[in-house]
């Protein structure tokens, strides 16, 4: 549910050589790491996303400049304007997300409770929407 997902203020060192952020799986964030990965040389104008999961949990942060990244459970909507790396959007299953308004030169980290799995997928909006209804009944 979209009540689920929610900024986490993750621990900063900061120091006059540079600041340090650190997450640890099960502590920060409520699930172990299983898998990490990033969207970077994004072009402008572009949009990533666009999918739902059923059982995966995810941290993205904003790891150098700037996204807006769009929830949506299908009851509610949300967006958040990430653009710091001390911060990390929780999403919780059975959210759709759209990421758009990507600066130049902006990299998405994406910290996930599981390896990919294409059946854990939903790539069709309506589906989702269909599925999404049908659990909070
Ligand atoms: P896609 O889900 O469309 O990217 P995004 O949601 O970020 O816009 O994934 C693009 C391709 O990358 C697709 O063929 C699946 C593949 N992929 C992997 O092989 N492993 C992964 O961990 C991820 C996230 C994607």
């Amino acid at each position: 549910m979209i009540e689920h997902c929610k900024l986490i203020d993750l621990p900063k060192i900061t120091d006059p050589r540079g600041n340090l952020t650190f997450v640890e799986g099960e502590r920060h964030i409520p699930f172990p790491i299983r898998r990490v990965y990033y969207l970077y040389d994004v072009p402008g104008g572009a949009e990533r996303g666009a999918h739902g999961h059923k059982e995966l949990q995810q941290l993205i942060i904003a790891m150098s400049g700037s996204f807006d990244i769009h929830l949506d459970d299908g009851f509610g909507k949300k967006t958040f304007h990430m653009k710091r790396s001390y911060y990390g959007l929780y999403i919780s299953p059975m959210i759709w997300r759209e990421i758009d308004n990507f600066s130049s030169g902006a990299v998405c980290m994406v910290l996930a409770s599981e390896y990919y799995d294409e059946k854990d997928y939903y790539r069709d909006y309506d589906q989702f929407i269909k599925d999404a209804k049908k659990a909070h009944k």
